[in-house]
């Protein structure tokens, strides 16, 4: 069975400047892989790669085994969750008509949303909690209800492979453990999933494999073998540590002492 997702010693340069350099990865189809890196480290790049926004200069990426920008109609395999974006207060949709727009990628631009669709959308709603607030104003949600709601909107368009990029940034600890329970649940029908975090040591608990990047492909494996001191040190550039309780990792940056002028040495 081949990979859904595979990239080949992929090198892509932005602006003049190297951001990926000889990236090779494979995410199985049913994985739940987390893309954790420093900011900058070309995590987002990595998901443009495979949505087809951005071309490698060198090297190969096959989604479902096409390269992404000739997917066409099978780009709706995939459900994209971005970056959090800030949401104008006033900004005029309901929670209904954003999950909707997650349809409009199989809808075409002629035909407007059937039955099929709103239920489609209903039921992403229902699947991510929020069925109760479909007729809310977006702007009025909570930051980790809206999470949910472009969750929702990605989920609508019943994707075989989704990608979020930092999904629980700003939402709070339980919030986002309940989050990634919710992904457990979405794996567990079989899609595909490759999420960019910060949250290395608490993802470690519900993801399959971690990529760990900084331009480079750091390592990539299962998070109790890979997360090594060594790969974080590397990763990060500074001295890490890393502590196993069972399959609980927790990861504390070492602090270098400095010392003020005149303080004793
Ligand atoms: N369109 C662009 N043109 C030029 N440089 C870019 C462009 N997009 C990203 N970059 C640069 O590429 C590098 C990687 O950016 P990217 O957004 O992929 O990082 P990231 O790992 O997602 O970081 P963060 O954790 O902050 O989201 C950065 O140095 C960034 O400045
Ligand atoms: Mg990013």
């Amino acid at each position: 069975m081949s990979p859904v997702v595979e990239l080949s010693d992929v090198w892509v340069e932005l602006g003049g400047h190297p951001v990926l350099e000889g990236i090779s990865l494979a995410v199985d189809e049913g994985e739940f892989v987390s893309v954790v890196g420093p900011n900058g480290a070309g995590k987002t790049t990595l998901l443009r790669v495979i949505l087809g926004l951005v071309r490698p200069a060198r090297g190969d990426v096959r989604v479902f085994g096409t390269r992404p920008w000739e997917l066409g109609r099978g780009r709706a395999r995939i459900g994209y969750v971005p970056q959090a974006e800030g949401i104008d207060p006033d900004f005029p949709l309901r929670v209904i008509d954003v999950v909707l727009m997650g349809r409009y990628g199989s809808l075409g631009w002629i035909r407007r949303p059937g039955t099929a669709d709103r239920r489609a959308a209903r039921e992403a709603l229902e699947l991510v909690g929020i069925g109760d607030l479909a007729t809310r104003p977006i702007g009025e949600l909570s930051g980790g209800q809206r999470q949910r709601a472009f969750l929702a909107r990605a989920l609508a368009a019943e994707p075989r492979l989704l990608l979020l990029d930092e999904p629980t940034t700003g939402v709070d600890p339980a919030a986002s453990e309940s989050f990634y329970e919710l992904l457990r649940r979405i794996q567990e029908r079989g899609v595909t999933i490759v999420m960019v975090t910060h949250d290395i040591g608490v993802v470690s608990r519900y993801v399959d494999k971690v990529a760990c990047i900084n331009r480079r492909l750091v390592v990539h494996g299962r998070p109790e073998e890979v997360l090594t001191d060594e790969a974080l040190a590397e990763m990060y550039g500074c001295a890490a540590l890393f502590f196993h309780h069972g399959r609980v990792p927790h990861m504390v940056v070492r602090r270098h002492r400095t010392f003020r002028r005149g303080e004793g040495r």
